[in-house]
């Protein structure tokens, strides 16, 4: 029964080792000198009780302390004892003070370094392990079981605190009456091996738990996200319906968990008080013992007892919580093992191309990208446009280096995709997608992307010089606030076109070599369309601009058109020359798409 137990304290200790380090031998001194401490406390109070008794009449403990005083060359005084008292158990404050400070800093820094290194690890997973996970998840790694996991730690360095507790308190006690001690040490070790399936039990329920959490969470957050459209037709029941099962499951698991740890510690005090009746009865009323030396034995008993009794209910603690750090564990295994592969190449600027040969892509067995050859030269703009799903996105993601081709070869001015160092290319990019990406911050903020301090006026310039670029500076002085007007979360506070326009200057204002616009106007009113496309026609020639999208009129400027089907470069040329071949896939959606817009217009 016992071995397993032993095991697992073996197997966690080299856990909680990994995470604290050595602090974690300087924590168990403390607890021994704490403990040694307020042993040597108790200890006193076998002369100071009998001192009436004179050496003579003393048990052989007291006599022990007694002769150790005196070969120390101090009188023998009631004073003294009672100073040595005090003095013992001021060590014992100071020692467990110390103890204490530094278990909760252990706790402090390692949940700020876990969701730290989280961040990082976040920063660098791979991007289909992005898409294929939920944010939920990732967010309740992060918050909740960050927390659990290290509160797991902490349980695990109170279980050790109390072990070493009860084998000085059961060593002194041994001292004093090793038979008696004996026969109490058996009798726990009985009781305590009755409480280890409930802690069996509180393991099992902690990663449930830690399950539900994770549902809750990413429930809660789609919830979040959908609101507008959830509450504008009333549809939160649906959702809800599978949101509260979920919180019912965890309130349920979590209580179920609390409950189990609340038995131990309810039970300690009549037991242990049984105990000792039964001790003093039988030593005092019928054997006649000394009191003195049956009270600090029954001390020492009482502490070992609250400490067995602890030890039991925080070792189900730290069951219950080690559903937070299994998670943690697991997180950190499946973010090691999905980290995104870089090479060591840095490319500081663009100067020829990026060409992309015979490139094939599947997404698991589903191969969307056929031998796809295409080149994207410097300073010019390309267009790639194609029906849904014909893989347009997906090009832009392989452009990014965020999908990695299962063959072929893309290359950025000669150099290979996998020799780069792929923070390098993506620090030349801009991104502007067709939902727009915006910060619940202050415009400024949201152009700036906090790179520098929006209230100095070299920053205020680039900003509002972004601004201008993308044609949104007019209706952000006619705003209340300017600049610093605060736009709500994912921009809610703007119109469509104005956050689009917003998200453009962010990009602007970073000054990339290669701007890529993914349906950036697809949703757009034709006044606001127009604002973007004169921006974008801005840039022509000065920057090298890849414009993704259907609608044939979003890409009539570009140098270049791509035509893209079911995952293969059907078509190739500029607009004009497209437009001129009548059998073309181009030309009849040129065709479709101008009597619909006449269809449109009547
Ligand atoms: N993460 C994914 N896992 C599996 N299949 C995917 C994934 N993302 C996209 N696909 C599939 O790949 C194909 C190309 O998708 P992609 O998003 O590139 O199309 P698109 O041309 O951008 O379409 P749209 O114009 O609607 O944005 C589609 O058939 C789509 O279902
Ligand atoms: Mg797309």
């Amino acid at each position: 029964m016992q071995i397993p137990l032993i095991t697992s304290l073996i197997h966690y200790f080299k856990v909680v080792y990994s995470y604290t380090g050595r602090k974690l031998y300087i924590l168990l001194l403390l607890f021994l000198f704490g403990g040694l401490s307020e042993s040597i406390g108790i200890s006193m109070l076998l002369p100071i009780l009998s001192i009436d008794r004179g050496v003579s009449g003393q048990g052989q403990y007291a006599k022990t302390i007694y002769n150790f005083l005196e070969s120390i060359g101090t009188n023998l005084s009631l004073f003294l004892l009672i100073i040595l008292f005090l003095i013992a158990f001021l060590f014992k404050g100071a020692f467990v003070f110390l103890q204490k400070t530094l278990a909760s800093y252990i706790r402090c820094s390692l949940i700020k370094d876990i969701r730290i290194d989280l961040c990082n690890k976040y920063k660098g997973m791979k991007y289909s392990y992005y898409t294929n996970t939920s944010i939920g998840y990732l967010n309740n790694i992060i918050t909740t079981e960050t927390n659990r996991g290290v509160a797991a730690l902490n349980r695990y360095i109170v279980v050790i605190g109390s072990l070493i507790f009860i084998l000085i308190y059961i060593f002194f006690a041994a001292v004093i009456n090793y038979k008696l001690t004996f026969v109490v040490v058996f009798l726990s070790l009985i009781l305590f091996a009755l409480m280890r399936s409930i802690s069996r039990l509180a393991r099992k329920l902690s990663l449930l738990v830690s399950d539900t959490n994770a549902q809750v969470q990413s429930l809660l957050i789609q919830t979040i996200y959908s609101f507008k459209y959830l509450k504008a037709t009333d549809s939160f029941t649906h959702i809800f319906k599978r949101l509260f099962r979920e919180i019912n499951r965890n309130f349920i698991y979590q209580f179920k968990s609390n409950m189990l740890t609340f038995i131990p510690s309810s039970i300690i005090e009549p037991i242990s008080i049984l105990f000792i009746s039964g001790i003093v009865l039988y030593y005092v009323g019928f054997r006649a013992k000394s009191i003195a030396e049956i009270l600090v034995l029954v001390i020492f008993f009482y502490k070992a007892f609250s400490y067995v009794f602890r030890f039991q209910s925080d070792w189900q603690k730290f069951n219950a919580s080690l559903g937070g750090l299994e998670v943690m564990g697991k997180a950190n295994q499946i973010l090691n093992n999905n980290v995104e592969k870089v090479g060591i190449r840095q490319i500081n600027a663009f100067n020829k191309a990026i060409e992309l040969r015979k490139v094939n892509f599947s997404y698991g067995s589903k191969q969307v990208f056929f031998d796809v050859n295409l080149a994207i030269q410097k300073n010019k703009s390309i267009g790639i446009v194609g029906e849904s799903g014909a893989g347009k996105t997906t090009l832009f993601d392989i452009i990014t280096g965020l999908l990695t081709p299962q063959s072929g070869k893309i290359c950025i001015d000669g150099i290979d995709y996998l020799e780069l160092e792929l923070s390098s290319l993506r620090s030349i990019i801009g991104y502007v997608t067709q939902e727009p990406v915006i910060f619940n911050d202050t415009i400024s903020n949201n152009i700036s992307f906090w790179e520098c301090d929006s209230q100095e006026d070299i920053c205020k310039k680039r900003i509002k010089d972004a601004a201008i670029l993308a044609n949104c500076d007019r209706f952000i002085n006619e705003s209340e606030m300017g600049y610093e007007t605060i736009i709500g979360d994912k921009g809610v506070k703007l119109a469509g076109g104005q956050r689009q326009r917003i998200a453009i200057a962010r990009e602007l204002f970073k000054e990339p070599e290669i701007m890529i616009f993914d349906e950036a106007t697809s949703s757009l009113d034709t006044e606001s369309e127009q604002l973007i496309h004169q921006s974008i026609n801005s840039l022509k020639g000065v920057r090298t601009i890849v414009i993704i999208a259907h609608r044939l009129s979003t890409v009539k400027n570009c140098d270049y058109i791509y035509v893209l089907k079911e995952g293969m470069v059907m078509e190739k040329g500029t607009f004009d020359e497209l437009c001129r071949d009548i059998d073309s896939l181009f030309y009849s959606m040129y065709q479709k798409q101008n009597l619909l817009s006449v269809k449109n217009v009547i």
